[in-house]
């Protein structure tokens, strides 16, 4: 993607389903926000998958211009999150909030009520933001943290 015209302010996204025509940008982003970013065929693999949803956040006015996205999978009891990223001249005006937001709009407690992110170690802005939308951590292993974000969960 042009990246010139990405905005360089943003307060409100759309947020609708990734389409074929937005995967190179997904990928863009994911080289800015990520060591370890995804290519093609990961992404595919992703989208392919029946359990698996990838949705973008999109300029509010022009929607083809992608800012962010998010990939999770449907399980009987939560959601899991592949990847959250946000177009890193975007970061902290609130899109990852939205996003996220989203997701935690598909929660019931009743039935899937647990939103789910593993991140690295490393990655303490993502355990930062994690920690601002009222996740609760722990350490899944050497190098990873859980953060789960449970819905009727009354210390939250
Ligand atoms: C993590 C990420 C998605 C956050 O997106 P974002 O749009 O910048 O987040 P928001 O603007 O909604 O941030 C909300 C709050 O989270 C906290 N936060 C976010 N980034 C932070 C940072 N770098 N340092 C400290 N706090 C931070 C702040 O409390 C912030 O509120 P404030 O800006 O009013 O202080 C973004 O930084 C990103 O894409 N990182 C690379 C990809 C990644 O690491 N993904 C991991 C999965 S979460």
């Amino acid at each position: 993607m042009n990246r010139s015209i990405i905005p360089t302010h943003v307060t409100k996204v759309g947020i609708r389903l990734a389409l074929r025509q937005d995967y190179q940008a997904i990928l863009d982003i994911d080289i800015d926000a990520f060591h370890h970013p995804w290519d093609e065929e990961q992404l595919g693999t992703i989208v392919k998958r029946r359990d698996s949803i990838c949705m973008v956040a999109v300029d509010d006015d022009r929607n083809e211009i992608v800012l962010g996205y998010i990939a999770y999978r449907l399980t009987k009891r939560s959601i899991y999150t592949w990847r959250l990223a946000v177009e890193p001249t975007l970061w902290r005006q609130g899109l990852g909030t939205q996003m996220i937001d989203k997701l935690k709009g598909k929660l019931s407690p009743t039935r899937r009520n647990r939103l789910v992110v593993d991140v690295e170690e490393a990655n303490t802005r993502a355990h930062m933001f994690l920690r601002d939308q009222k996740f609760r951590a722990k350490i899944l292993n050497r190098d990873v943290y859980r953060f789960v974000y449970r819905v009727g969960d009354r210390k939250v």
